[in-house]
């Protein structure tokens, strides 16, 4: 067994407002091993981001609260770390690709100094050996002019050369584990797959671990492992990514791969994510976490519910090594054909 680059357990957030207080999180645990690829699927607001951005302690200081939980990186404990710790781990252990580059690109200064940046905090070398890399990085990810783009400032960049240019970032000091919250929904679509392959060709090579963040059932199927599905704060089924298109067993899984194609699952399932299939097929809304029912958050969009789901949180279900639900109406939800 490979020990985990990154665990959480039973992590729960709070962000503390002026007139209320939203509970983003409640009793999230996962965790990433050496190489391996998961994936995190849920509706808008399920806490997708927050769980991703609580792992480099990203979220607003002093807004974002953890009352519960424990965060590891590579054994070392994040949510007591102090900053200059933090600060070391961001980028050289953990590194994350954002949806919108231009958020996290530095639009005053260019992508040369940029990436060159982060490659001297944390590696030593010369001015002149970071910019050879940085080239060279930009070379791997098809960047037709790299000198050119090093250059260049960050809205003199397609969308597309931004992304790239973040992915060159996140992958310049060897991090041993990747975070990209959704890398490619913010490009045309024409690059999206492109972008994709990149992402999994250079954590291949480098043999990273990769979290990978996606509305896209389709690009889920292609590429991770496992995959954590989440709603409303929690995650409400986690096992390998075959057992969940085949035999998800949540009501609310269930309801994000309605069809469950059982032959050719993965290409279906992969055309279906080209054609811009969303999850949000299910009727009802993801509920105000200001305002969280105490019982299984799912209970009011639920056709399976009955009184017992209102009353505590379900626990988690093991019904496979690796495979779990929260839900107590699993045996139920069995018989059911699956529609939700
Ligand atoms: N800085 C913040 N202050 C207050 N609430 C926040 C903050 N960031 C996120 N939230 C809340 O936490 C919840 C989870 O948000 P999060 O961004 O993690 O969702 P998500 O699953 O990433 O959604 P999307 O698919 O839209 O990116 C939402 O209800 C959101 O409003
Ligand atoms: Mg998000």
């Amino acid at each position: 067994m490979t020990a985990p680059i990154v665990q959480i357990d039973q992590l729960s957030l709070v962000f503390v407002g002026h007139t209320e207080t939203v509970a983003a999180l409640r009793g999230i645990s996962l965790h990433v091993d050496a190489g391996e690829i998961v994936g995190l699927v849920g509706e808008s607001g399920s806490g997708k981001s927050a769980t991703a951005m609580s792992i480099l302690r990203l979220l607003p200081f002093g807004k974002a609260k953890f009352p519960e939980g424990r965060i590891t990186v590579l054994d070392r404990d994040v949510l007591d770390a102090p900053e200059s710790l933090l600060q070391d781990m961001r980028g050289a252990e953990v590194a994350m690709i954002f949806q919108e580059p231009m958020t996290a690109l530095n639009p005053v200064l260019r992508i040369g100094e940029q990436i060159t940046d982060v490659i001297l905090r944390h590696q030593s070398m010369s001015q002149t050996e970071a910019t050879t890399l940085a080239l060279n990085l930009l070379r791997d990810l098809q960047i037709a002019d790299p000198e050119r783009a090093l250059a260049a400032y960050p809205h003199e960049l397609s969308g597309g050369m931004r992304q790239r240019v973040m992915i060159a970032m996140a992958f310049s000091c060897h991090p041993k584990l990747i975070i990209a919250d959704e890398p490619t929904t913010a490009l045309d679509v024409t690059i999206q797959r492109e972008v994709l392959d990149l992402i999994n060709e250079l954590v291949a090579e480098d043999g990273m671990g990769l979290l990978l963040i996606s509305h896209d059932l389709g690009v889920m199927a292609e590429t991770v492992q496992r995959m954590l599905v989440m709603y409303g704060g929690t995650v409400v089924e986690s096992g390998p990514t075959d057992a969940l298109f085949a035999r998800g067993a949540h009501p609310y899984t269930r309801g994000l791969f309605a069809a469950r194609p059982r032959l050719g699952w993965r290409a279906e399932a992969s055309a279906a994510g080209r054609r811009g299939h969303r999850l949000l097929t299910i009727p009802g809304r993801v509920p105000e976490l200001a305002d969280l029912p105490s019982g299984c958050g799912f209970a009011d969009r639920c056709p399976l519910a009955i009184a017992d789901c209102r009353r505590s949180a379900p626990p988690a279900v093991e019904l496979a090594p690796g495979h779990a639900a929260r839900c107590i109406r699993l045996a139920d939800a069995d018989g059911s054909d699956g529609s939700v």
